[in-house]
């Protein structure tokens, strides 16, 4: 049984690796991994971390890449590949440019898909954008569905895809947290002991312009509002974002604004933080299980159950809440405390034994 298993981003990377790692184990399965290096660097330093290295690699990465010169890219080296590897089944994970091209590049050729990460919805094909439309289009065309909640599975059911195709797994991501567990995490950022430590990413292609630059005035106020708390900013390399992060923040004292961090330090950083504010899908799901609470800023998530439970909150990219909740959290300790309770909706770390059971089922 070829199973290729396909990855472009750095999310991708880290959410993918529990299942290769895993399918790696058993002996039916003939593993192959694809990076279409959608991402360079980002990829490049995840698989060093959990030690896999690409079978086939399409380095698409280009500076400032519009999404249409991507797909079309994208599913012609695809297309190559697939007829060169013809594998029995691929396996994508999450909602970017990379897993919509293969799972139609699969779709083109006949062959099944299992999408990891599938059935999360927000319901507004702008919000996130380009990400919904990925994720519906592979959600129409693929085979498993590897549903991370409960929610995520009655989402695919409403749309009509068939209880069958649908395993409720948890996310990978609980697994790749676990599995770092082991390793040496070193955030290796000098941050005086005694501050409090704000995270924050921001990355999302439909906040870019205003809503980005707001995003980034309302950090400028807390930075200047909170002397005594420190500020870190993994600043993400899409020239959307770095620009204009540096040119509100990168004059504040207590304002760190540094090249993204690998995946360990970034880990590091999770745990070290007193609060995290992002528009990260995969820090909304790492941070509840660390017991930080998040801001989103974002209006809206496909990942509503942290906030059901009160650990998440979603602060848009508005300026006045934006400062507001982070101030009520740096102020007030029983505000705080609801917040970071340690709670982890997404999963056991037991996600890719289930995925790989699946596949054994139907396969071995
Ligand atoms: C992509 C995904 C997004 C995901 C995010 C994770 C799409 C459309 N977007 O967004 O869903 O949340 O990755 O981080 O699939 N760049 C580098 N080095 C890198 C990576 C990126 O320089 O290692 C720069 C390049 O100029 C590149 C640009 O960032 O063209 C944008 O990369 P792209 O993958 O198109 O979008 P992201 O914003 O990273
Ligand atoms: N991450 C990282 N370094 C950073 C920022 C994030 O390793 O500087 C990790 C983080 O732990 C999470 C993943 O990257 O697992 C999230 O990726 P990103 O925010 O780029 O994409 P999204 O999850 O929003 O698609």
């Amino acid at each position: 049984m070829k199973i290729l298993c396909t990855m472009g981003t750095r999310p991708e990377a880290i959410k993918m690796a529990p299942v290769i790692l895993a399918l790696k184990k058993e002996p039916w399965a003939e593993v192959r991994v694809l990076a279409t290096a959608q991402h360079r660097d980002l990829l490049d330093q995840v698989n060093q971390f959990f030690g896999i290295e690409p079978d086939i690699d399409l380095d698409i990465m280009r500076p400032n890449q519009a999404l249409t010169t991507l797909t079309a890219r994208l599913l012609l080296e695809l297309d190559t590949v697939l007829e060169k590897e013809s594998p029995d089944v691929v396996l994508v994970q999450g909602d970017t440019t990379t897993v919509m091209s293969v799972t139609l590049a699969c779709f083109y050729r006949g062959i099944p898909v299992g999408h990891v990460e599938a059935g999360l919805r927000t319901w507004d094909m702008q919000n996130p954008f380009p990400e919904e439309a990925n994720r519906v289009i592979t959600g129409e065309l693929a085979r498993w569905h590897f549903a991370p909640t409960e929610g995520s599975r009655q989402n695919l059911l409403k749309e009509g895809v068939p209880d069958a195709g649908i395993v409720v797994t948890g996310n990978t991501v609980i697994d790749a947290l676990l599995m770092s567990a082991s390793k040496d995490l070193q955030l290796g950022i000098e941050i005086d002991p005694d501050k409090r430590l704000v995270l924050v990413t921001s990355h999302r292609r439909e906040n870019f312009g205003e809503p980005f630059r707001r995003i980034c005035l309302a950090l400028q106020t807390l930075a200047q509002q909170n002397p005594d708390v420190q500020f870190l900013y993994p600043v993400h390399p899409n020239p959307n974002v770095k620009e204009v992060a540096h040119e509100f923040l990168a004059m504040l004292p207590n304002f760190t604004l540094c090249e993204p961090l690998d995946y360990a330090p970034f880990i590091a950083a999770m745990k070290r933080a007193h609060i995290i504010l992002t528009d990260s899908g995969g820090v909304q799901e790492e941070a509840p299980a660390l017991g930080k609470p998040v801001l989103v800023l974002r209006d809206e998530t496909e990942r509503p159950e942290a906030v059901e439970q009160g650990v998440v909150k979603l602060v848009g990219p508005n300026y006045k809440t934006i400062v507001q909740e982070a101030q009520r959290l740096l102020d007030d300790e029983d505000a705080y405390r609801a917040m970071a309770r340690g709670i982890s909706p997404y999963g056991d770390g037991q996600a890719a034994r289930r995925i790989v059971e699946t596949l054994r089922q139907d396969f071995a």
